[in-house]
């Protein structure tokens, strides 16, 4: 062989670890000695699964917050005076204490190796799987991010129009098919009355309810969320009560009966652009559904992720290793 062959294929393989890094499955494995990352993050997630139907939903919408704002860099976990968690839309990001709990269990046996933002990421896929939701796989390899601010916080809210939600979603490379996927996640959790009070009194200006709403739950809900309430109540957002915490598709045959809670839910069982989407997922049988919904969830789990030698692994996840 030519020196300058030799010469290039040194070249190539020793720039891989460097600048072609990228996500992959498994990253972790023999990076921890005889511990498994995943089965330790496992163990940790199964267990609160155990003790809260509700983890699932709070890892869900946690994962949403972290990767729709400056991609999945755990920058969402970050406190701070003015940090993401601290703006509006994020102020009902729960499950914290979860990530902190997996965080410290995996630093127990490997110290400064795995993300908080890949902790993330397992968390939610193992609380899916713990809630009903079968198994879905996911890479893993990024790194967590040092910036967090409260104004870069820029989520749909819920009166978010079809137009709006679907450019949000193209600016994440997320298509139309991708958003209706991921929306899944309204069949567990729970909204407080704030977020569709408008709904039952005073729809648009009109001093009228929302007329897509289902008779029967806006009696309910207007029983959940009285007009003059001084505490914020929460509804469950998927309808079926007997699965109210079990991620199956329920919510999808719930839209389609006009009993979505939040506005945007009930949009994307009427939209031409979505129902046909939302009509596939409500008669799909539940192995398929657990593929499609993992495979979202997997995707969106990839947006704008640091690697390589950007960011940090950071000790805690609630602050980084950034000398102040
Ligand atoms: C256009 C898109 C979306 C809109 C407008 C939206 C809106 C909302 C609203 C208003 C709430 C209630 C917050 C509260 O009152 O406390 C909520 C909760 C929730 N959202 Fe979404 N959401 C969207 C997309 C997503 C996505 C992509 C996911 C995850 C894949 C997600 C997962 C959740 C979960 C699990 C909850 C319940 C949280 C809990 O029980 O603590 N959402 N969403
Ligand atoms: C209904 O909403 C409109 C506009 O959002 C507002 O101007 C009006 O005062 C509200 N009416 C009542 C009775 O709350």
């Amino acid at each position: 062989m030519a020196k300058t062959t030799l010469w290039l294929i040194f070249f190539n393989l020793s720039l891989l670890p460097c600048c072609f890094a990228a996500l992959q499955h498994q990253f972790y494995k023999g990076k921890c000695g005889s511990f498994d990352v995943e089965d330790v993050v496992h163990d940790v997630v199964s267990k609160r699964c155990r003790n809260d139907p509700t983890t699932s939903a709070a890892l869900l919408h946690m994962l949403f917050h972290d990767c729709f704002v400056h991609g999945c860099d755990a920058s969402l976990l970050l406190d701070g005076e003015d940090s993401e968690k601290t703006a509006f839309p994020s102020l009902t990001v729960r499950g914290y204490d979860v990530i902190d709990e997996a965080k410290g269990a995996v630093e127990a046996v490997c110290p400064g190796v795995v993300s908080c933002a890949d902790i993330v990421v397992l968390a939610t896929r193992d609380s899916v799987s713990a809630s009903g939701g079968g198994k879905y796989k996911v890479k893993t390899g990024r790194r967590d991010g040092q910036i967090s601010v409260a104004k870069n916080v820029d989520l749909p809210p819920p009166f978010v129009s079809m137009q709006d939600a679907i450019a949000r979603f193209a600016a994440k490379g997320l298509n139309v098919k991708d958003m209706v996927h991921l929306l899944g996640a309204h069949t567990v959790g729970v909204a407080h009355c704030s977020s569709f009070k408008d709904r039952l009194y005073n729809f648009t200006g009109t001093t009228k309810p929302d007329p897509a709403m289902n008779p029967l739950l806006l009696r309910s809900l207007k029983h959940q969320c009285p007009k003059n309430a001084k505490v914020d109540n929460t509804a469950n957002l998927d309808q079926n009560l007997p699965s109210s915490t079990v991620i199956d598709n329920s919510y999808y045959q719930q839209i389609l009966m006009n009993k979505g809670v939040i506005q945007f839910d009930q949009v994307l069982s009427s939209h031409p652009l979505t129902k046909p989407t939302v009509t596939a997922l409500a008669t799909a049988p539940a192995p398929d559904f657990y593929k499609i919904f993992g495979e979202a969830v997997a995707k969106m789990s990839d947006i704008e992720v640091l690697t390589d030698m950007e960011g940090e692994i950071r000790s805690s996840c609630r602050a980084t290793n950034k000398p102040k």
